[in-house]
């Protein structure tokens, strides 16, 4: 008998959304549309992928493991040091090791009750405790977690806008929470989609973390630059909790072609400013689609909009997948009747509409 450390027991694997190929072989379908896992409809920068191609012939080394060149351009373009930079292998990475470099065996974090499953992952697999606070609409509730912060609280998860419901809070209430906040406690600020969130009130973290040492600041290439497959994601925060996130990176976790298709992403704004506009035209389109339906849903500041159908999400799920749509049932997340819907093409989010209209009759 192997014995495996019980902390692991209660924990269950991610669930990603169905790969494309999956559903089409399933039910003998030619044409699938994945709608299911916040990916960029409008691939990536041409620029990125060339970027690729000319990096494969350094295939055999290993590649730079301070990320010199990402680093050096991120540091530059943010007005931040290099050293307050930490890369992961996607921002999934660095927020396992969050939970390394903070959680001690006991230890709470916080986080809301309806968000993304990677927080309490990076928390329970250290043996701490993951306290849910309630959230108002669907909303996180900042003043909710307050309330449950105790003398065992170690750090604060939030993700802003908030993954799946879509919803964000502004500037001014980020800055009256944090400065609720005890020093010593890390607030995990993840914003995996910023870039898409359209509200002129929502936050500048960035200047935040001058004043707040305690927070870092998530950031990832897989959404609005569309590198999902390739895993680069970063934190970024005071140099001294930096230096820690480096104890425990795993020396070589972002590859070349990562590092170089990152770079490149990153200075094709005009690329940036293409999926910024396609998104905002697809939730403007299929929420006045679901108000004519009546269908309810959460209005987003992110690039997936959370629709409640009002019938059991995981059905609801199958039956779209049988028509070739794969969605993400809001079951996981604790909203039965909800699902999540990412936003594609325009032409995409057609096909789905029909597809709800029709289901609707
Ligand atoms: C809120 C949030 N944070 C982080 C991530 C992880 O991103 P990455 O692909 O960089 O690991 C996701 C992915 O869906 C997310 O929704």
């Amino acid at each position: 008998m192997i014995n495996y450390r019980q902390t692991i027991k209660p924990m269950t694997p991610y669930v990603p959304g169905r790969p494309i190929e999956d559903v089409k072989r399933e039910f003998g379908l030619t044409d699938v549309v994945k709608l299911a896992s916040n990916e960029n409809p409008l691939g990536c920068s041409p620029r990125a992928k060339e970027a690729i191609i000319k990096s494969l012939k350094d295939t055999n080394y290993y590649p730079d493991g301070n990320c010199t060149k990402l680093r050096d351009l991120l540091a530059k373009s943010l007005g931040i040091k290099p050293t307050e930079i930490v890369f992961g292998c996607g921002a999934d990475e660095v927020l396992a090791m969050v939970g390394k470099v903070f959680v001690n065996p006991g230890d709470e974090c916080i986080t809301g009750e309806e968000t993304f499953s990677q927080y309490a992952a990076s928390v329970v697999s250290m043996d701490g405790v993951m306290i849910y606070a309630p959230m108002k609409n669907h909303a996180f509730d900042l003043d909710a977690i307050i309330s449950k912060i105790t003398d065992k609280t170690k750090v604060i998860f939030i993700a802003n806008p908030n993954n799946p419901t879509g919803s964000a809070f502004t500037q001014a209430e980020e800055e009256v929470f944090l400065k609720k906040v005890p020093s010593n406690i890390v607030v995990v600020m993840d914003e995996a989609y910023a870039e898409f969130a359209s509200d002129p009130d929502y936050p500048q973290t960035l200047d935040m973390l001058r004043k707040y040492k305690n927070v870092i600041l998530i950031k990832t290439f897989s959404k609005i630059y569309g590198l999902a497959s390739l895993r680069v994601g970063y934190g970024i925060a005071d140099e001294n909790l930096i230096n820690l996130f480096e104890k425990v990176r795993p020396p070589f976790n972002v590859t070349i072609q990562a590092q170089e298709a990152a770079y490149a992403a990153y200075l094709d704004r005009d690329f940036v400013r293409k999926a910024y506009e396609n998104n905002r035209s697809a939730i403007d389109y299929y929420c006045k689609e679901m108000d004519a339906i009546g269908v309810n849903y959460i209005p987003s500041q992110a690039n997936f909009v959370m629709t409640d159908t009002g019938y059991d999400s995981l059905k609801v799920f199958y039956e779209l997948m049988k028509k070739g749509y794969i969605v993400r049932p809001g079951a996981p997340f604790g909203m039965d009747t909800w699902i999540r819907v990412t936003m594609g093409t325009l032409e995409q989010m057609r096909g789905f509409v029909r597809v709800v209209r029709d289901s609707c009759r």
